[in-house]
């Protein structure tokens, strides 16, 4: 499944907001705020999703975000989100409802980020999504993201999930395991819902990951006329679009 127009996070659009929008609004601070409070041009969010990151960009910025997302259901929590931002916020802020190198972005921006996207497209859209922010970038602008898991276990793996989070008389929580098939990660994202202790719904999503290795990832910077610089946090990586 690659994330694209089509019917992906169908099932998890519903529930990502409310098990994952804080522990991921304080991960785009941490992450992004910094760079945006200096950004002096303007700002590209690939893969924004439901807008958690925009969302904080915009909040710590005050120049044009440009938000691209594919995935319309996504895309439709996103909307939601800006229309509840107020028409300052929403002034600076343009929605481009396809993948990277569809939303034709050219020299906008001084900072690009990608929050927990490029690990999650194929190796062929992952290029593609760099020569894209290569091209959003003006010369100087940098592009901050989380790199790909560099390999794979060696069995499926319990990880930490999502909640539970209490709405009502119902709790909401996300088992989340990985496994390993084929040289992709998939990831098995298991929804649950509880009333009184007894299971009220189930629902399931997966979402394929590819590793990279960093040598490969630094060829495809490259190859896409991006420059590795310092990040400004151990989880990131930065690459630069070189000054003429
Ligand atoms: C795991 S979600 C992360 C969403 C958001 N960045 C966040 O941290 O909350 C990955 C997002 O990347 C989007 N995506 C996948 N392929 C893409 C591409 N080629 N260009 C732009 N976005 C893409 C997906 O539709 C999805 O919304």
């Amino acid at each position: 499944m690659s994330a694209s127009e089509g019917t992906e996070y169908a099932v998890s659009s519903e529930f990502y907001d409310l098990l994952q929008a804080e522990p991921d609004r304080r991960r785009a601070q941490r992450w992004f705020a910094g760079a945006a409070g200096r950004a002096r041009h303007g700002i590209v969010d690939f893969g924004a999703g439901t807008g958690i990151v925009t969302q904080v960009l915009l909040e710590s910025s005050g120049v044009p975000v440009h938000a691209v997302e594919p995935a319309a259901a996504m895309r439709t929590v996103l909307m939601s989100r800006a229309a509840a931002l107020g028409a300052d916020r929403r002034a600076r802020l343009t929605v481009h409802p396809g993948r990277a190198e569809d939303a034709g972005l050219d020299a906008v921006a001084d900072l690009a980020v990608a929050a927990n996207v490029v690990g999650c497209v194929e190796p062929a859209a992952r290029r593609a999504l760099l020569r894209a922010a290569a091209r959003a970038l003006a010369p100087g602008g940098v592009l901050l993201f989380d790199p790909p898991p560099v390999g794979l276990p060696d069995a499926a793996e319990d990880l930490t999930g999502f909640g539970p989070v209490r709405m009502g008389s119902d709790s909401y929580r996300a088992d989340v395991t990985r496994v390993p098939d084929r040289g992709v990660l998939r990831m098995v994202f298991d929804y649950r819902v509880e009333r009184a202790g007894r299971s009220v719904r189930g629902a399931r999503e997966e979402f394929p990951m590819w590793p990279a290795e960093p040598e490969v990832l630094v060829e495809e910077i490259t190859q896409a006329g991006l420059e590795l610089v310092a990040a400004p946090h151990p989880d990131l990586l930065a690459a630069r679009r070189p000054s003429r």
